[in-house]
């Protein structure tokens, strides 16, 4: 028997994906070191599925079909490059490696051009979804070579996710474009969970509303054009009962200090590194940033004092928060999205930032009822620069700008921090300004380090002795 597939690293992710592939028919080995993983794995297959697993690098090897595609799913870094090497003396010409966790992108250029000169496509495929994803249908973000996408192409449509019957992955471009577009959802990701968290804190810590009025609150936006994900577990998680005291919601028990594996902070080093402006994902990094300083917080809390001085009554805040999300929501997405567009020229990956939006409708964490809205503004304007250009879109932010300022003033006047709600307002200020004040900076620079600055009425480099 030939196996249609194989999968490099049986913990949780490996193995649903695995089972996920079974399911639709096609036959898959499955490849771990450990020895339990690699027996377990047939002890969880029905008799429709064929699957086999193995210890053995070789005998992995010999069971696939050729040209053999074999995913890695194991930890990003020094695991990849050991998994690689574990294969290689079994491959040959014109295999299909892909990388399905979420490596650092450069670190796949790197493995492209190693393994291109060996003849074997190497593929960077961001994965999203979590377990349940990989189990019953992730979105997937794949690059690579074109080509060779088309010996994966039938199983990943299979496994994917669907929205309205289409599957939520597609060949996005060559190189690390798959680990790139990942690495910005996972951007817009932390910048997304951020503002829902400074949501429930300016509801709870600001206005004191209870836990189960907030929770009522995200239900009901899941059930309209705020509908999403993230939305949805927060509901779910404002009303899990604590079960080891039994007294009140487990949200209230879970330490502050928030955890983070590198994808956020990766996005924003590298939108500088490119200069594309996105404040909004930089300030949610920097929030689990600054969680951590916990003992330093609190001596603050002591010393730092404020009193409230909102006169936004709690019905009028809950009448702005609607809007005010939205728009949060929607300026998040702009600013990931528009990182694409750059990056893309950058590398040139060729991106196609409908077909992006298109694969983030489901299956993803970032999964939201309004990138059905993106993808038809970038199948209008494909070479949308950004997302609040869009007629429509801009439209509904210009509408909706003045709930989203009301609840920002509210969060200043309670002392609420709101680095990523604030920083959409200002990001959407900044970016619809047709003068910046930056001729000052350029003055400033020419003042103390002759940097010499441009005018606005005529042509030519200037240098002026300010003193
Ligand atoms: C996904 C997620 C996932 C990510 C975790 C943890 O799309 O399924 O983005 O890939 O690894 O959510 O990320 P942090 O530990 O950095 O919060």
């Amino acid at each position: 028997k030939e196996f249609d597939f194989g999968i490099v690293g049986l913990g949780v992710m490996g193995r649903n994906l695995l089972l996920n592939m079974a399911d639709h028919k096609f036959s898959v080995a499955g490849l771990d070191l450990d020895p339990e993983k690699a027996a377990s794995l047939e002890k969880e297959a029905s008799e429709k599925h064929t699957i086999k697993g193995t210890t053995s690098p070789e005998e992995f090897c010999g069971l696939i079909r050729k040209p053999r595609a074999i995913m890695l799913l194991v930890p990003a870094g020094k695991p990849v490059d050991a998994a690689i090497a574990s294969l290689l003396p079994y491959l040959e010409e014109g295999d299909v490696l892909v990388d399905g966790g979420n490596s650092y992108f450069p670190d796949t250029n790197r493995r492209v051009d190693e393994l291109a000169a060996k003849g074997i496509h190497f593929f960077g495929m961001g994965i999203s979804g979590g377990e349940k994803g990989a189990r019953f249908g992730p979105s997937m973000m794949p690059g690579g070579n074109a080509e060779a996408y088309e010996r994966l192409r039938p199983i990943f449509e299979a496994v994917a996710a669907k929205v309205n019957g289409e599957p939520c992955v597609t060949y996005l471009g060559k190189g690390s474009a798959g680990n790139y577009v990942k690495m910005v959802h996972n951007g817009i990701e932390y910048a997304i969970m951020q503002l829902i968290a400074e949501v429930y804190d300016l509801l709870k810590r600001g206005y004191g509303v209870e836990d189960a009025k907030i929770q009522q609150l995200f239900e009901k936006w899941n059930n309209s054009e705020l509908a999403s994900f993230l939305v949805e577990i927060t509901a779910g998680i404002l009303k899990k009962e604590d079960e080891v005291t039994g007294k009140g919601i487990l949200l209230n028990y879970i330490s502050d200090a928030a955890k983070a594996k590198g994808t956020g902070k990766w996005t924003s080093q590298n939108a500088m590194d490119i200069q594309a402006p996105i404040p909004s994902i930089n300030a949610a990094v920097e929030m689990r940033d600054i969680s951590k300083y916990k003992e330093e917080r609190v001596e603050a809390s002591k010393q730092l004092k404020w009193d409230d001085v909102s006169e936004t009554s709690e019905e009028e805040i809950f009448a702005a928060l609607t809007d005010a999300f939205y728009f949060g929501m929607i300026t998040i997405y702009a600013q990931g999205l528009a990182q694409l567009t750059i990056a893309s020229k950058e590398y040139d990956y060729g991106l196609n930032l409908e077909e992006v939006a298109k694969i983030w409708r489901g299956g993803c964490i970032i999964r939201a009822a309004c990138l059905e809205d993106f993808r038809q503004a970038y199948s209008k304007s494909p070479e949308l620069p950004n997302l609040l250009l869009d007629e429509t879109i801009g439209k509904t932010l210009v509408e909706k700008q003045a709930a989203a300022r009301n609840v920002v003033k509210a969060f200043i006047d309670k002392g609420i921090p709101s680095s990523v709600f604030s920083s959409t307002v200002s990001y959407f200020d900044s970016y619809r300004s047709e003068i910046l004040p930056t001729n000052l900076i350029q003055a400033q620079r020419d003042f103390f380090g002759a940097h010499k600055y441009e005018r606005n009425d005529q042509e030519g480099i200037f240098h002026t002795e300010w003193n």
